[in-house]
């Protein structure tokens, strides 16, 4: 059963190599048979959106004992003959001349079956919904995303970055951590009414990091142009349907470069990434398109259409104040735009991608850069329709004295972050950087509703299942 010997199932739907003798393997989707002693069944390999249809009669070996195994969800090898297909519903098919099955798939108990499933259900049995035709599909698009993410910033000379996973460090400052630790949490060693860390295994309070941006930092300011694309963690407690506890992100950080160019680099991302998948995800965006969200190709052509529309934060509140009764949330300066904002802003407003920049200091992270009023840094949030954020990025404050202001005004341990000023003591430049939240662009691009369902075993309050 050497790899060498099977043919996938996308090579024979690209080359339709008729007349060909090729193996294929698979796992079986359904089985019809006739009492006139042939069958059909639908195979699926991964490889691709469409099954292959093999037609069996009684020239395959052991043809009633094999046909009898077969059933929905047993992996299946499978050689003969491909032809083309009478049925019109797809161009090749193959008449079996062997088949046998690899491993059996109880039909009394195995849990997917041809109907269609909910999503919350095929949460539950998240190690078998990749065998599902969305989940499938949503795989490969995220595959070729990431594909494109690594392409996009090599193509433009950034330097692929492993920041850490466990830091001592709170980038965002919004203290939404889990702790990593080898204490015996039923028995922490007490020192001055405190728990005592020094006996902790880094010697240290750690955690797992909410961010690669800090360290990025570091590195964009010695290579010029740098990126990270790992997972990050946060502990917020939103059961929403665009927040993970374990999530992808894509951190560029680029040294030499203020915000203005930032925004440039970001929206030619996103709009590289929209394209790509346009050009290479055209069956499974089909599939999207049908199945799952109407409108969801052409959302990804109008972001290509035109510029994104910018606005200060200033002027996003205005607008969003003469909505203000129709939101359930405060509006008007200090306040951070939720969900039903930037929907409002993206969806009624603008009708396409928004980036809203200069927000209030208050109301952001200690690095970002203070702007000239002393009131507002220099960020960016790119907000999507359907979706909400995307992307957040900023301007980093470039000066020493006024990060260690910013430090102590957050509320943050200036200690922590010695070496982190010190870039700011030595070579320091103005750069800047964004960190696209790479399951929600999955969503935007397939059109799927809840972040859960773009990452194969989602992290969520109280699941931490498979
Ligand atoms: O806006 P955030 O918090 O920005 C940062 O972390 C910066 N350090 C990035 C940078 O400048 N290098 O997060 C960036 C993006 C958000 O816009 C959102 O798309 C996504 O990460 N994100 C989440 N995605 C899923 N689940 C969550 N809990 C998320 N929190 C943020
Ligand atoms: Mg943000």
């Amino acid at each position: 059963m050497g790899e060498k010997k099977r043919t996938r199932i996308v090579e024979i739907f690209r080359q339709l190599p008729f007349g060909e003798d090729v193996t294929v393997m698979g796992w079986v989707r359904t089985k019809r048979e006739s009492k006139k002693g042939f069958a059909f069944i639908e195979l699926n390999d991964g490889s691709c959106f469409s099954n292959l249809q093999i037609v069996a009669d009684k020239k395959v070996k052991d043809y009633d004992a094999v046909i009898k195994k077969i059933s929905t969800g047993c992996s299946l090898s499978a050689a003969g003959k491909l032809v083309e297909s009478p049925g019109g519903k797809q161009a090749i098919e193959m008449q079996a001349n062997d088949l046998t099955v690899i491993g059996i798939a109880d039909p009394s108990s195995y849990p997917l079956q041809k109907k269609r499933h909910s999503f919350e259900f095929l949460r539950k049995i998240a190690h078998l919904r990749p065998r599902t035709n969305t989940f499938g599909a949503v795989t490969r698009v995220r595959n070729h995303l990431a594909w494109m993410v690594h392409g996009f910033f090599q193509q433009r000379g950034f330097y692929y970055l492993n920041t850490p996973i466990i830091t001592c460090s709170d980038c965002e400052g919004a203290g939404e951590m889990f702790q990593v630790t080898t204490l015996d949490i039923g028995n922490v060693p007490i020192k001055d009414g405190g728990v005592d860390y020094s006996e902790d295994f880094f010697g240290k309070k750690a955690n797992l990091t909410v961010s690669g941006q800090l360290e990025a930092e570091a590195y964009a300011l010695a290579l010029g142009s740098v990126y990270t694309f790992g997972p990050t963690f946060r502990a917020e407690n939103s059961n929403t349907r665009r927040h993970l506890a374990e999530f992808w992100m894509v951190e560029p950080e680029m040294a030499f470069c203020d915000l203005a160019a930032n925004m440039e680099l970001a929206e030619e991302f996103l709009k590289s990434l929209c394209a790509s998948a346009l050009e290479s995800c055209g069956e499974d965006l089909a599939f999207f398109e049908k199945f799952i969200e109407k409108g969801v190709v052409r959302r990804l052509e109008k972001v290509l259409s035109g510029r994104f529309e910018v606005i200060e934060y200033g002027e996003a509140m205005r607008l969003l104040e003469r909505k203000a009764p129709d939101f359930q949330y405060p509006v008007g300066w200090g306040h951070d735009l939720q969900a039903e904002h930037e929907r409002y802003l993206t969806e009624e407003v603008f009708e396409k991608p928004v980036v809203v920049i200069n927000y209030p200091r208050e109301i952001k992270p200690f690095y970002m850069k203070v702007n000239d009023d002393e009131k507002t840094v220099a960020a960016m949030d790119i907000l999507f329709p359907g979706l909400g954020e995307v992307i957040g990025g900023s301007q980093r404050e470039d000066s020493y004295e006024v990060l260690r202001e910013r430090i102590r005004e957050t509320g943050l341990n200036e200690e922590d972050y010695w070496w982190y000023l010190d870039l700011r003591r030595y070579g320091t430049a103005p750069h800047s950087g964004f960190g696209l939240g790479f399951e929600r662009f999955v969503q935007f691009v397939t059109g799927m509703a809840n972040i859960r369902d773009v990452i194969p075993f989602p992290r969520t309050p109280g699941n931490a299942e498979f």
